[in-house]
């Protein structure tokens, strides 16, 4: 288990008011690591900080907004002020524009889901990987919360869809431009898992059609990531860069 450790490494998650980014900070502190989570709801931050701290973990949490340059920088200078060099960035923030199809969505829909979901990785990605420079880290860690709908969608998915896939050619480009700085990067893709940003299909009628489609027949649970989120996190993977790991049941490999 020492492969899956994250004793002395420090790791910032984006996004780790709610949802994935909540949950990801419990499972990396619980490994060892000191966690640093952002978001713009700080009071869901503080509550999570809290509660892993009064478990015995280490963690700390910095108000961050993945849209405003400053807030980026501010949030991985805290990061490194608090626990020193930042091991493992996890670009996880993350949103949606309401199920509307290209023809519906307007221009605020597609800056406000491609500035979240999509320059935010690359601002911070690249700052990160200046981090690592300047302070003469032998290596650094990406891991880029990306999804299924990259590779297999439906309808009403746009521009969220567009923005993950994107991603994952981002994760396979800071993979190959990014290994001269010794920085990985990789991603994961989640299948469907009830949060705020997949509640608006699973909580809709199609719920049952669609949970057919997966050959596990069933939606995931948090859980489901946590040997992903550490094996991507460690050591475990320190041959792995540019791979995108697909968790989702089997539902890309679905028949048609
Ligand atoms: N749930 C799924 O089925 C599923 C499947 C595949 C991939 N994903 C991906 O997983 C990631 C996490 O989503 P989730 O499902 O956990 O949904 P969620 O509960 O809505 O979490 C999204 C997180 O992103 C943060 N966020 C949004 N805009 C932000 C901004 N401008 N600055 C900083 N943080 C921001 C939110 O925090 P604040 O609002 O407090 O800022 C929140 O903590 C997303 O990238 C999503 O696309 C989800």
């Amino acid at each position: 288990m020492d492969l899956f450790s994250l004793e002395g490494k420090n790791v910032a998650v984006t996004g780790a008011s709610s949802g994935f980014g909540h949950h990801f900070a419990g499972v990396l502190a619980d490994a060892g690591a000191s966690v640093v989570l952002g978001a713009r709801r700080t009071e869901k931050i503080q509550a999570r900080v809290d509660e892993i701290n009064g478990s015995g973990g280490k963690a700390t949490g910095v108000a961050l907004d993945v849209t405003d340059l400053r807030s980026c920088s501010d949030f991985l200078q805290q990061a490194e002020e608090t626990y020193g060099p930042v091991d493992v960035l996890i670009n996880n923030a993350g949103v949606e524009a309401g199920a509307k199809t290209y023809a519906m969505i307007d221009e605020d829909d597609w800056d406000y889901v491609f500035d979240t979901n999509l320059k935010s990785v690359w601002r911070l990605s690249k700052m990160f990987t200046e981090a690592v420079g300047r302070t003469g880290q032998s290596e650094g860690n990406i891991i880029n919360i990306a999804s299924i709908t990259a590779y297999r969608t439906i309808k009403g998915q746009f521009p969220y869809a567009v923005s993950k896939a994107a991603l994952v050619k981002a994760t396979e480009i800071m993979a190959l431009e990014g290994a001269r700085y010794g920085v990985r990067v990789n991603a994961m893709a989640p299948g469907y898992i009830l949060t705020d940003v997949s509640r608006v299909l699973l909580e809709s009628e199609r719920s049952d059609t669609f949970v057919k489609g997966i050959p596990m027949r069933r939606y995931g649970q948090f859980e489901d990531l946590n040997g992903p989120l550490l094996l991507l996190a460690s050591d475990g993977s320190r041959y792995m860069t540019g791979s995108t790991i697909v968790v989702d049941g089997g539902h890309i490999c679905a028949e048609l």
